[in-house]
């Protein structure tokens, strides 16, 4: 408690000091499972920075996204809500999709903007585009944004270069479409987009946002979603090669080289100190890539299902001087950024339905959670069928099970496509504190002593269902090909005429 107090007195005194607020730095992994950073066991991975991060600062064991893919990862992450009350469901948006995040819901930089925050955004929304660009970051209170708005496998991607000097990037990426464009704020700079020279703009970009923003003695949020570790893998010059882990480890690698940046320019600016850094991942990994997919570690399955491998995701929280170096089994999640961030900074509150709560004590003592329950919702949820699964303190249970095309090539015959929709009823109940692999449901008929837990695990499902209303689909608004970004609009015929020569970023 002790403790506690100290911290919070040092972060007060800081703010006093530097009658500043803390700045905030998000950094969010694509398709990085449980078991792919070297902090999180893995013996090939090359990570030096997140390496630091994690050595200073602390890390979670029991941390969770709210989607086993992107879009409604994302949507969570940026508003504290789970997808299915921003409407970001079934599935994820695509270049020419019609919806995207509604403009009324609550970002984390429209929660900062308040307070005179300078925010940025870098690497893949996934968020929407929209007629004219409605969903574009800059809708959504940041004020700068570089990068490509959705997957970058969501345009043709064969006669790309993914690795120096010139290998193609594999497999098959979406044709029909036009190819992945490179957008600042709202103008197309580069389509395609140069994918060998795409983490030196980034890193720039950072570079110069932070660079500003303490120049100006201004707080800032700079929220860095990034494409790498996602199919197909990319890196250059400095990262290529470079890895024992193959052309995953390469793109893991690039990454990290940029949080290096990142690190190197809060030192050189002088703001290390009064700066969060947070990174966790959207999804668990895509195991159906292989050896270019991630890896969940002891977590069972991985991207598209609700086992643990499919969204309880590395996370580390570095703050030099308050947080103090260790690792939380508290169980949080990334509803509970938002919450926090505010908590930290004193902004107000969106006054919305919020599903995230503060983590500050976690940060600050590394226990003392307020969550005791995370939900967990199919890629497409809906109303009939609720909740796929549930965890409540130490135990977690299934309602429905199944398989997805993401989670496929795995011996496991629980992962793949083929394993069906499966009703559990009573639930697969199964204890993530000695079975973290969820291999051994627990036996319920012989147990008399989990009555009480089954009850409660429905008290809190129908709790929690009856508190949930479901915003309109913003996937099921389809798609339009003239709303794929286009950096040539007028031109004839798309999507192949969407080619424009690079322009420096
Ligand atoms: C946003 O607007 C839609 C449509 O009017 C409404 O249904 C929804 O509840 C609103 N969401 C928020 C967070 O206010
Ligand atoms: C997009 O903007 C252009 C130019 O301002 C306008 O003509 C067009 O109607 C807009 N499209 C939509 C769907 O709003
Ligand atoms: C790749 O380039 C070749 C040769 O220019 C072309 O015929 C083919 O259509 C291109 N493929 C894609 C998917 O763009």
């Amino acid at each position: 408690m002790d403790h506690i107090l100290l911290l919070y007195l040092n972060v007060f005194l800081f703010w006093s000091c530097t009658a500043s607020p803390p700045n905030f730095i998000l950094i969010f992994a694509d398709d990085l499972g449980f078991g792919d950073l070297g902090c999180y066991g893995h013996p090939s991975s090359l990570t030096p920075n997140l390496n630091r991060l994690a050595e200073g600062g602390l890390r979670f064991t029991d941390f969770y996204c709210t989607s086993p893919v992107c879009s409604p990862s994302r949507a969570s992450l940026l508003t504290g809500r789970y997808q299915t009350r921003s409407g970001i469901y079934p599935g994820v948006l695509y270049p020419g999709s019609r919806g995207g995040l509604p403009l009324n819901e609550t970002t984390i930089a429209e929660v900062l903007k308040p307070l005179g925050y300078a925010t940025a955004a870098i690497g893949k929304w996934h968020l929407g585009v929209g007629a004219n660009g409605t969903f574009l970051p800059t809708r959504q209170g940041f004020d700068e944004y570089l990068g490509i708005p959705y997957s970058h496998d969501m345009g043709p991607c064969k006669n790309l270069t993914c690795f120096p000097p010139d290998v193609k990037c594999v497999g098959l990426c979406d044709v029909g479409t036009v190819t992945v464009p490179l957008m600042h704020n709202e103008v197309i700079m580069q389509q395609p987009v140069n994918f060998l020279d795409l983490e030196r703009a980034y890193s720039d970009f950072a570079t110069q946002f932070i660079s500003k923003a303490v120049e100006k003695e201004t707080p800032f949020f700079l929220y860095y979603p990034s494409h790498h570790t996602h199919y197909p893998q990319y890196a250059g010059p400095e990262a290529a090669g470079k890895t024992l882990r193959g052309k995953f480890g390469d793109a893991l690698l690039e990454l990290d080289n940029t949080i290096g940046k990142i690190l190197t320019t809060l030192e050189n600016t002088g703001v290390i100190t009064n700066t969060l850094i947070f990174f966790t991942a959207d999804n668990g990994p895509e195991l159906m890539r292989m050896s270019r997919g991630g890896n969940a570690g002891p977590l069972r399955c991985g991207k598209g299902t609700t086992y643990e491998g499919g969204m309880r995701e590395p996370a580390i929280a570095f703050w030099p001087g308050i947080i103090r170096p260790g690792v939380t089994h508290e169980i949080a999640s990334t509803l509970d950024i938002l919450p926090t961030i505010a908590s930290l900074s004193g902004a107000k509150l969106p006054q919305v339905m919020l599903d995230g709560v503060d983590m500050t004590d976690i940060l600050f003592s590394h226990e003392g959670g307020k969550r005791e329950t995370m939900m967990f919702y199919p890629t497409d949820p809906n109303e009939k069928y609720g909740l796929f699964a549930l965890r409540l303190g130490k135990y977690k249970a299934h309602f429905y099970t199944r398989g997805a095309t993401h989670s496929s090539t795995t011996p496991d015959l629980a992962c793949p496509v083929f394993a069906v929709l499966t009703a559990h009823d009573p639930p697969l109940v199964f204890d993530l504190e000695a079975d973290p692999s969820e291999n051994y449901p627990l036996r319920l008929e012989e147990r008399p002593d989990l009555q009480d837990l089954l009850e409660r695990i429905k008290k809190v499902k129908e709790q929690f269902e009856a508190s949930m209303v479901f915003g309109e689909s913003q996937l099921l608004k389809g798609e339009d090909p003239d709303l794929e970004p286009c950096c040539n609009p007028q031109c004839h015929p798309k999507p192949v005429c969407c080619e424009c020569s690079p322009k420096a970023v």
